[in-house]
């Protein structure tokens, strides 16, 4: 494998499943020191164990991205271990499956709290690290086919994700002057703990395999090959973009 993060550090935000488990272990399998935040209830062992095996370099990261203080704390903390920050995913994210008839208030604000404002936080940190380190940096925000489209179950979810978008394109413009670049991944249907239930429906994977160009669900490491691009120098001329990751999903509309 190439090593192009080699001598950098990298935050990782819900990297204890799925598709942030897999970026993680993508960076530090490229040469990245990546600090792997998980909630602080969960256990990051699975990622440390598998960066481990790849012959990667990680630390745990402990900290709930819904409490702003300890975002900060943790951004700072990775900077500290790691000596300095060159990257941020900003990927947890959580997608309760509820109506809009079923969405509480305190359910939609878990939701922008964690989704939204969570990313924001430790974007906004980890340039602010950026700048004052020097040195610039990339940032990936971890959005969704739900910024295009709607769906039954996901109605505040989607708005979520419209936000996140739209974070990621307007941060980017503000933030090349620093020599930071900001980029967005929308994934569409991947195999992780979130997706889970959706495919477990009756007919979920005929429906999937029917609608999706390349007839197949996504692997969480296709999803971090593309993260690790746009991280990458390969994207050094890339910076506010939206990258759709859904293997011609959303575009294959049944007229
Ligand atoms: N799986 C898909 O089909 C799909 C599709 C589109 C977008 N996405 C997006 O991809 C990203 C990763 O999701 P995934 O599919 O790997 O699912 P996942 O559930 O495996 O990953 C989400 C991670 O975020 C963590 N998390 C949730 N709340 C947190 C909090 N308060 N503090 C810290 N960590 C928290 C979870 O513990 C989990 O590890 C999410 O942003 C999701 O919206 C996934």
């Amino acid at each position: 494998m190439e090593r192009r993060f080699a001598g950098k550090v990298a935050l990782v935000t819900g990297a204890g499943t799925g598709i942030g488990q897999a970026t993680a272990v993508r960076l530090a399998s490229e040469g990245a020191l990546v600090g792997v935040n998980r909630k602080p209830d969960l256990d990051a062992g699975e990622t440390l164990s598998l960066i481990k095996a790849a012959g990667g370099e990680a630390f745990d990261m402990p900290a709930d991205m819904r409490d702003p203080k300890a975002v900060k704390a943790m951004v700072a903390e990775v900077a500290k271990r790691g000596g300095r920050l060159d990257y941020v995913v900003s990927n947890a994210a959580i997608n309760p499956d509820l109506t809009w008839e079923d969405t509480s208030i305190e359910a939609f604000d878990d939701l922008y709290q964690t989704n939204v404002r969570g990313a924001w936080v430790v974007c906004t940190e980890g340039a602010r690290q950026m700048i004052a380190e020097g040195h610039g940096g990339a940032i990936v925000m971890v959005s969704s086919i739900s910024a295009h489209v709607g769906a039954p179950t996901q109605v505040a979810y989607c708005g979520t994700k419209g936000a996140v978008s739209m974070l990621g394109k307007a941060l980017g413009a503000v933030l090349g002057k620093h020599g930071i670049r900001v980029n967005v991944v929308e994934p569409g249907a991947v195999a992780t703990p979130m997706s889970a239930g959706l495919l477990r429906a009756p007919d979920a994977l005929k429906y999937y395999r029917e609608r999706i160009a390349l007839g197949r669900i996504g692997a969480p490491s296709e999803l971090a090959a593309s993260i690790a691009f746009l991280l990458s120098d390969d994207a050094s001329y890339v910076t506010s973009a939206t990258l759709l990751v859904d293997a011609g999903f959303i575009v294959n509309a049944e007229l």
